[in-house]
């Protein structure tokens, strides 16, 4: 199940998709801590924190971020664990990883959810941030996810979910189709990093429905699977493997 269209604007199939969205990632990577940091009102560090302890993570946890981008979900979690040692943080995107790197010792892999060169059965906890409309396909990103995870094992997904309601449909679409990528190009002056909220607008707009996410983790053989939001807007969706 693609989390999405293909975006027909953007790359011509789905097999082009991962090089073209490597390339905006590794292009905007310089500027995106900053753009988050401002454009969620500096609340991005807080609530990354503060929904990993509320789904359980726990100390001696080995954790998996994937997408990890610039680390601002595995920070928060090492945070937590009191070391970055059990973590391991994986993305396609050299320029994402090069960032996160600096920001804590744990183990970094530059691949796709969809292919992870990790064994069977190794963490306890895996996070993924504001990723999905990335992958190619749900179903077998999540396989993945369910292969190595230890029975037990918890998988947790933010989004940020485009409100279904027509007056805060409307408020999301001016401030995300409209104001954060033209407020990018003002403060940082990169066009690349324009592009980079654009496509984030985009994959927002065209994304599939919670529903269809859910169906995707039961499919992979995720158990308990469930979606809660923040403010109506920040979905997590959770799922343990039995
Ligand atoms: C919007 S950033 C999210 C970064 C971070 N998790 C956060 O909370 O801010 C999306 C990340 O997904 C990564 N990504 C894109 N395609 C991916 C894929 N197929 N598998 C894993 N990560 C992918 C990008 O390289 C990028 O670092």
């Amino acid at each position: 199940m693609r989390p999405h269209p293909t975006l027909t604007a953007r790359y011509a199939s789905t097999e082009a998709k991962p090089e073209f969205v490597n390339r905006l990632f590794d292009k905007g990577a310089k500027h995106y801590d900053a753009i988050v940091d401002w454009g969620f009102l500096r609340s991005g560090a807080v609530y990354r924190r503060w929904v990993q302890q509320r789904h359980g993570l726990k100390l001696g946890d080995h954790v998996l971020d994937v997408a990890c981008g610039t680390g601002l979900v595995a920070v928060e979690a090492a945070k937590i664990l009191g070391t970055a040692e059990n973590i391991t943080c994986l993305d396609p995107s050299a320029g994402m990883l090069a960032v996160a790197r600096t920001k804590l010792a744990a183990h970094f892999i530059q691949a796709r959810a969809e292919v992870m060169p990790l064994a069977d059965n190794l963490f306890d906890f895996l996070t993924m941030g504001y990723a999905l409309r990335h992958v190619t396909d749900l179903e077998i990103a999540f396989c993945e996810y369910h292969r190595v995870l230890r029975p037990g094992g918890k998988v947790l997904i933010l989004e940020v979910t485009k409100p279904a309601g027509r007056f805060f449909g409307f408020l999301f679409r001016i401030y995300f189709g409209r104001i954060y990528p033209w407020l990018t190009q003002l403060f940082t002056r990169s066009h690349d990093a324009r592009e980079m909220m654009r496509y984030y607008w985009e994959t927002m707009d065209a994304c599939v429905p919670p529903s269809s996410v859910l169906d995707a983790l039961r499919a992979a053989g995720f158990s308990e699977v469930k979606r809660c939001t923040a403010l109506g807007l920040f979905s997590e969706y959770t799922a343990v493997k039995l």
